[in-house]
C-alpha cells in the first residue's frame, strides 16, 4: 500500500511577533505566520507544501486599512478581532466567513476606566490638572459618586457585567439597561423600552452597548434633555452611539458633563468644540488597551487557535457560519 502523502500543514496569521509563540514549547497544531495586514501576504510567508491562510487575526487597534484586503484572501474561513466590538469589520466581511471577536478581553480593564472617568468626571480632576499647571490651590464642594443613581446601558453584557461589579462597592443605585427587560445573575435587567420612564431619575448614564442599527445615535437631543441637570454621560462604548452635536449643545451650555473614551469623530480633530466645551473629559479610545490586554489575548488566541486546529467549536462567533 503506498504511503499517503503527509497532510499540509494549515496556515494562520497573527498581526504582531507577539502572537507568534502561542506554543513556546514547539506543539503548535498549525503554522503561526506573521502578516500585519499593510500590505500584501508575502508571497514567501506560506511555508512549502502549507495552505491558506483560513484564519487571520486583525491588528488590534487601527485595523481599517487592513479590512479591505479580508476580501483578497482565497480560502479565508474565520476572521478574529482583538477587540470586542466589531461593527468596524462587518462591511468588509466576505460571505461564508466567520467573525469572531476577543468578547471578554477587555472587560476587566474598560470597566475600570470607565468606574475611573465617572469619580474623575464628577470630582473634577480636569480642573484639577488644569490648576495644577498653573500651582493654584482651587478648593470647593464637588459631587461624589456616592449616592448618584447610575444607569448602566448594555449593562447585561460581558463589559457591562464588569462595569457593573466594579460600580457595586461605591454605593451606588445601579440600574442596568439592556436590549430586553429580564433577570439575570447580578439582579433586573430592564429593557431598553423604559429609557423614557428611567432616564430622568439618573445623575450617571454609562455606555456599554456594541455599534448597531438599534444603538446608532440612541443617545440623542431626546435622551439627552430627559436627564436631570448635572446628569454625567460615560461612554466607553462607540462613538456613533451618542448624536455628538446634542451632546455638544448640552455640554456647551455646562447643563450635562460628559466623559468620553470613544467619540465621534474618531481621532477627535484638533479643532472640535469638545475639546474645549466645559465639564467635558476626553481619554483617547484606551478602554482596552493596557497591561491587561496581552496575557488575555494570548490567552484567548492560543484557546481560539488550538480549537480551529482540532475542529472544535470556535468561541465568540457574532456573524457568518458557526464552526
Ligand atoms: N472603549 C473601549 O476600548 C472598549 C473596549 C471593549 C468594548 N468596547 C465596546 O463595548 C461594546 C460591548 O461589548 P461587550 O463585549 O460587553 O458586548 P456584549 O457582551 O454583546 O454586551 C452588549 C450589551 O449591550 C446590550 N444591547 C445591545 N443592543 C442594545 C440596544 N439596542 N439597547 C440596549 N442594550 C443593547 C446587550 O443587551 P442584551 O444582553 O439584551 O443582548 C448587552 O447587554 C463593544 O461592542 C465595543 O463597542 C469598548
Amino acid at each position: 500500500v503506498p504511503a499517503s502523502p503527509p497532510s499540509p500543514r494549515r496556515v494562520v496569521t497573527v498581526p504582531d511577533e507577539r502572537w507568534l509563540d502561542l506554543w513556546p514549547d514547539g506543539t503548535s497544531p498549525l503554522d503561526v505566520v506573521l502578516w500585519r495586514m499593510d500590505d500584501d501576504l508575502p508571497s514567501g510567508a506560506l511555508p512549502a507544501g502549507g495552505t491558506g491562510p483560513d484564519l487571520v487575526v486583525l491588528p488590534y487597534m487601527d485595523a481599517g486599512a487592513a479590512l479591505p484586503r479580508l476580501r483578497t484572501i482565497d480560502g479565508l474561513a474565520v476572521v478574529q478581532t482583538l477587540t470586542a466590538g466589531y461593527d468596524d469589520v462587518l462591511p468588509h466581511l466576505p460571505q461564508d466567513v466567520t467573525l469572531c471577536t476577543a468578547a471578554g478581553v477587555h472587560d476587566a480593564s474598560t470597566a475600570e476606566l470607565a468606574v475611573g472617568l465617572a469619580i474623575a468626571a464628577l470630582r473634577g480632576f480636569g480642573d484639577f490638572a488644569r490648576a495644577q499647571t498653573e500651582g493654584a490651590w482651587r478648593s470647593g464642594t464637588r459631587p461624589a459618586l456616592a449616592d448618584r443613581r447610575v444607569l448602566l446601558l448594555g449593562g447585561a453584557g460581558s463589559v457591562g457585567g464588569a462595569i457593573a461589579d466594579r460600580f457595586a462597592p461605591f454605593e451606588v443605585g445601579l440600574t442596568r439597561v439592556a436590549s430586553r427587560a429580564r433577570d439575570d445573575e447580578r439582579g433586573h435587567v430592564h429593557g431598553v423600552d423604559e429609557l423614557p420612564a428611567l432616564l430622568p431619575a439618573h445623575d450617571v448614564v454609562v455606555l456599554a452597548v456594541p455599534l448597531t442599527d438599534a444603538t446608532r445615535g440612541v443617545v440623542d437631543a431626546a435622551f439627552l434633555a430627559a436627564l436631570p441637570d448635572g446628569a454625567l454621560i460615560v461612554n466607553v462604548a462607540r462613538g456613533p452611539v451618542v448624536v455628538t452635536d446634542a451632546l455638544v449643545a448640552e455640554v456647551a451650555s455646562g447643563r450635562l458633563l460628559a466623559a468620553l473614551d470613544v467619540t465621534d469623530p474618531e481621532p477627535l480633530p484638533a479643532d472640535h468644540p469638545l475639546w474645549r466645551a466645559p465639564g467635558v473629559l476626553i481619554s483617547p479610545h484606551v478602554g482596552g488597551d493596557t497591561t491587561a490586554f496581552p496575557p488575555r489575548a494570548r490567552r484567548l488566541l492560543r484557546e481560539q487557535l488550538g480549537r480551529w486546529a482540532t475542529g472544535e467549536p470556535l468561541a465568540n462567533v457574532v456573524a457568518g457560519p458557526r464552526r
